[in-house]
Parts: structure tokens; sequence; C-alpha cells
């Protein structure tokens, strides 16, 4: 029961990250500033909606094993609200913008930010499940 919250968790973090990608390719769909804003408010929508969906999933695993608080999941807990900031600041820069170059610069690197920190988290829950010594 527990290994198979924690797979839901994982395929949803797994969506989470192509949401992410889908994201930052959103500004070159299009050349019209104010469509590619439309665009990216409903991107917003979506990836704030699935992000709460992964940290949901994560917490209800937790809750469910009984698990003690350890720093794993502190750091789980801190990534999905620096993530969900960081992804709400990009967006309020982007309004502000009305020339496509900008848009797409701070796009890209407020989103490649995002997807470094969940590679960062992912590498280590695989370093930590394949290594024998937990490192939390
Ligand atoms: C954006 C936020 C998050 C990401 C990217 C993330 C990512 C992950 C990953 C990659 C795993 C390992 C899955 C596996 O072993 O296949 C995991 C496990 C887990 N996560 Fe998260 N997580 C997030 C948020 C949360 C939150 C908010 C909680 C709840 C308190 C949570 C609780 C758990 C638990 C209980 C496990 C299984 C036990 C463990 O491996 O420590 N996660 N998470």
């Amino acid at each position: 029961m527990f290994e198979e919250m924690v797979l839901y968790h994982s395929i949803l973090v797994k969506i989470l990250f192509g949401i992410l990608v889908v994201g930052m390719l959103i500004p070159f769909l299009s050349s019209d500033s104010n469509k590619i804003i439309k665009q990216m408010r409903i991107y917003m929508f979506v990836f704030h909606g699935f992000i709460t969906a992964v940290a949901f999933s994560g917490l209800v695993a937790f809750v469910f094993a009984k698990m003690c608080f350890d720093l794993s999941i502190l750091a789980m807990i801190v990534v999905y609200i620096f993530i969900s900031i960081l992804e709400s600041l990009k967006y309020l820069k982007i309004l502000k913008y009305n020339d496509k170059g900008k848009i797409v610069a701070t796009n890209i690197k407020y989103t490649l930010l995002s997807i470094s920190v969940i590679v960062a988290l992912i590498i280590w829950k695989i370093v930590e499940n394949k290594s024998a010594i937990s490192l939390s």
C-alpha cells in the first residue's frame, strides 16, 4: 500500500517535470506577447494544481506510513514551497514585459532553476534509496 502511494507520488513528480518543460516552450509557440501571457496564465493554474497534487500525495504517504519527520521530508516540503514561489514570481515578472525576448529569457531562467532544484532532489532520493545508509 505504501509503495503504491510512493509510486503515485513519483509518477506525479515526473508529470510535474513534463509540465515545467512545456512551460518553458510556451513562449516559442506565439510571437504575440499578449497571447503568450494568456497561455502562461493557463500554464500557472495547471502547474500549481499539479505541484499541490505532488505535495498532497507525499503527505498522504507520510501520514499513512506514520513516518517520522526527517531531513528528506523537510527538503521535499521546502522544495514544494520554493518552486511554488519561484513559478509565481516568474509569472509576475512576465506580466510586466511586452517584449517577447524578455519574456522568453525570464521564462527560461526561472524554469531552469525550478528544474535543477527538482533534479537535485530526485538525485538525493535515488542516492538515499540506493545507499544502505539513510542520508537523513
Ligand atoms: C515538489 C515537491 C516534491 C518532490 C519533487 C518530491 C519528490 C520525491 C521523490 C523523487 C521521492 C522518491 C520516490 C521513489 O522512491 O520512487 C519522494 C518520496 C517521498 N516523498 Fe516526496 N516530493 C515532493 C514533495 C513531498 C511532500 C510535500 C511530502 C510530504 C510531506 C513528500 C513525502 C514523500 C514521502 C513520504 C516519500 C516516500 C518516502 C521517502 O522516500 O522518503 N514529498 N518524493
